[in-house]
């Protein structure tokens, strides 16, 4: 049986990629790894279902021996350093977001694997057009991350171009999940504003109010994915780092809408000079037709039906948690 690989499956998004994969190839069909262990973290349980091996993306013997040994034909490389902490460690961001990269397409060459990447909205930089971000345009961004999200689209298309590995991406927006906390972003805050209206009906944001950009339920990211990498090579003309949008929406809005479930929450801001200069160089909104035009994308959650189903299961799980 050939299998699909995923590295760093214990961070906020293999946390819910790797049971959505193996409930639909099955449970054995998806080897999760990372370079962390699934018991150090209790909210990977689920990850840790099934197969799971230790795989350091920078170390290819590791990669190969994975991909070897569970004959793996599908690589979700999702291991990376995210915006903010690829600003306060650029070296080993550039080490584990590329070295990391490179090591799994030669991995992926050598053994005859597709490869799907996870690119960012934080690929585009300050001199992109804000609003309605076009699919092709400029990408001069001005982060370590955004460095690293730009040379890895490059990098698919030079492989998928020189080699004829079948490599496919989105640029992705922010993301809102409650399974597992995201690693270090600057979206991080849209994910915690939840927790703190749940918790404390008070949030201190580290954006300013203001602050629109695009962003993502979880459960449209993870069904983007699926759908991309299942989608007929001949119809992708774009084959590698594909806009795709929800809703774009601001600090302020999003304490609007939990209002209306969680009345008198209350929001403040203490803003992050590195985290706002980060977000205040990205787009506002991305247009995301080719998206939808090569292979039907379409989001299925806007910002009012996102933190109703955030807020339920979120509670659950936290009147649940020991
Ligand atoms: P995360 O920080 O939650 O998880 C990253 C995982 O990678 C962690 O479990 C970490 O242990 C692992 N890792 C780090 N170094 C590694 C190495 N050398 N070898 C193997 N594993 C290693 O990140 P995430 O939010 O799950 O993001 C996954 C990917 O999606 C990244 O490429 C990120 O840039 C991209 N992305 C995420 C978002 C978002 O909002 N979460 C948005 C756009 C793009
Ligand atoms: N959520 C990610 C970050 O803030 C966007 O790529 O880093």
């Amino acid at each position: 049986m050939r299998r699909i690989l995923v590295t760093g499956a214990l961070g906020q998004i293999g946390s819910e990629l790797v049971p959505a994969l193996r409930e639909r190839y099955g449970t054995d069909a998806v080897v999760a790894s990372d370079v962390r262990v699934p018991s150090a973290r209790g909210l990977a349980a689920r990850t840790s279902d099934g197969p799971f091996e230790h795989v350091d993306c920078t170390h290819i013997r590791e990669i190969e021996h994975a991909v070897r040994h569970h004959d793996v034909r599908t690589i979700y490389h999702l291991a990376a350093l995210l915006s903010a902490v690829a600003e306060e460690r650029p070296r080993v961001a550039w080490e584990v977001n590329m070295g990391g990269l490179y090591r799994v397409l030669e991995a992926a060459r050598l053994h005859d694997c597709a490869v799907f990447l996870p690119s960012s909205i934080g690929a585009f930089g300050p001199s992109t057009p804000r609003r309605g971000t076009p699919q092709d345009t400029i990408q001069r961004p001005t982060t370590m991350y955004g460095v690293t999200k730009v040379s890895s689209e490059l990098l698919c298309d030079y492989y998928h171009a020189r080699f004829g590995l079948d490599t496919r991406g989105l640029r992705l927006p922010g993301l809102v999940s409650y399974v597992a906390p995201p690693g270090g972003g600057t979206t991080d805050w849209a994910v915690e504003i939840f927790y703190h209206a749940l918790r404390y009906r008070r949030y201190s944001c580290f954006l300013r109010a203001n602050t629109r950009l695009d962003m993502m339920y979880m459960p449209d990211a993870i069904r983007a994915k699926m759908e991309l990498m299942e989608a007929k090579p001949s119809a992708l003309v774009h084959r590698n780092a594909f806009n795709v949008a929800a809703m774009s929406v601001t600090p302020e809005e999003m304490a609007e809408e939990i209002r209306r479930h969680v009345p008198g929450f209350v929001i403040d801001y203490e803003v992050d000079p590195l985290r706002q200069a980060i977000a205040d160089s990205w787009p506002e909104s991305v247009d995301d037709e080719a998206a939808r035009r090569e292979w039907g994308w379409q989001p299925e959650y806007d910002l009012a039906r996102m933190t109703r189903d955030m807020l339920e299961k979120l509670d659950g799980r936290l009147r649940s948690a020991p």
